[in-house]
């Protein structure tokens, strides 16, 4: 299996300066916190990394946020980027929070490395944590990123391989439904050269 995640990210934050920028989503951020409504709210960040764009983005617009990661260098990142973003350094598998604690909640190019089983106990937590109509934006893996269907296993990026799984879009947003969500946009998008399926989703208000 190699080296674990979180040191392979440990190890990227120290290279991440370098990399700054290079995946660009201000349009995508820029229209989920349209969609949010509100001037002030709370958003959970899930693998929230160097805090950067989204933390970033939404503690400018006002927001408070809280960041969740497990490399403890890349929350040193986010430290000096953001020192506003409330820290939580625990792998996002083992937190908890109470019901309806979050406005929104954002898990960019993170969740996508959990195994399926426990992104669905992931999914489930999350619509406990968001408050009914918050809303959550997230990338997920695809085919179109690892030329298979469905998918647990590992892919080079970056010079490491890492862990990546992920079901089908159907599958994906069958689940989504079946636990409350209502899916408000599923968009593939290439940035930085690379395709994932960028996935709008609201907690449902009843039922
Ligand atoms: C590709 S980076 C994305 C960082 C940031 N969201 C962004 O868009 O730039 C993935 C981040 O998720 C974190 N991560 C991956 N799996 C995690 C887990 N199980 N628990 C907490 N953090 C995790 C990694 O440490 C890393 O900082």
């Amino acid at each position: 299996m190699g080296i674990e995640l979180k040191e392979i990210y440990d190890g990227f934050a120290a290279t991440y300066d370098e990399n700054r920028g290079l995946f660009d989503m201000t349009g995508v951020f820029e229209a989920f916190y349209h969609s949010l409504g509100q001037e002030k709210g709370h958003l959970l960040d899930l693998g929230c990394g160097a805090g950067e764009p989204m933390a970033r983005f939404f503690i400018d617009h006002g927001w408070q946020v809280t960041g969740v990661d497990f490399s403890e260098k890349m929350l040193k990142l986010a430290a000096r980027y953001v020192p506003e973003m409330t820290p939580i350094f625990e792998d996002m598998r083992m937190i908890d929070f109470s019901k309806n604690t979050f406005d929104g909640l954002t898990a960019i190019y993170s969740i996508f490395h959990l195994p399926v089983h426990d992104q669905e106990k992931l999914f489930r937590q999350i619509h406990k944590w968001l408050r009914p109509e918050g809303k959550a934006l997230f990338t997920y893996g695809t085919k179109e990123y690892t030329g298979f269907d469905e998918f647990e296993g590992y892919k080079k990026f970056m010079g490491q391989e890492l862990f990546y799984a992920h079901t089908t879009p159907e599958k994906l947003t069958d689940f989504l439904e079946s636990i409350g969500f209502d899916i408000l946009s599923k968009d593939y998008r290439e940035i930085g050269g690379e395709t994932f399926l960028w996935v709008t989703m609201e907690k449902r208000s009843v039922g």
